[in-house]
């Protein structure tokens, strides 16, 4: 950071946290967090954890953005053991129910080598968890 050309200057705005994510100590709360974690990397478990994590530093209404290269898994299937194909899937299932439950937005960049699915995935605001919470309660009906 100090020899950065744009935050040198500005000790003041820039933080750095040297820890993992999910172990972050902090009440503060965030309204953009952009993250270049590989989360197909994790074990299943690590990437809710993490992705949990993620949603808890948001403010209501903030946003995260994430990416994964398109095609991995299809590679891996090819070069790797069964059970990290499992692995494999299992994350693409944790990080699919996020997405289903938050995501606002999704885009695929081609021109990246590998191509990216950038997600966005917003925190609900207090209202829109009543709503939701209402809508559940009702379908239980
Ligand atoms: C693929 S690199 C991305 C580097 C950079 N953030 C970027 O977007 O270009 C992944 C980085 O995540 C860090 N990392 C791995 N596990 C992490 C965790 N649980 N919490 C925070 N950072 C983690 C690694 O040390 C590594 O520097």
């Amino acid at each position: 950071m100090r020899t950065h050309p744009h935050l040198a200057g500005r000790p003041d705005q820039v933080r750095v946290q040297r820890s993992r994510v999910e172990e972050l100590d902090t009440d503060r709360r965030y309204d953009v967090i952009i993250s270049g974690l590989p989360l197909t990397n994790f074990t299943p478990r690590q990437a809710e954890t993490i992705m949990s994590r993620y949603l808890e530093l948001l403010h209501p209404g903030g946003t995260l953005t994430y990416f994964a290269y398109l095609g991995t898994r299809r590679a891996r299937n090819l070069l790797s053991t069964r059970a990290e194909t499992r692995r494999h899937r299992a994350v693409e299932e944790v990080m699919t129910s996020y997405q289903r439950q938050y995501a606002t937005g999704c885009r695929t960049v081609w021109a990246n080598l590998p191509p990216a699915r950038v997600w966005q995935l917003r925190c609900p605001t207090e209202p829109e968890l009543k709503a939701r919470c209402a809508g559940a309660a009702e379908a239980a009906r």
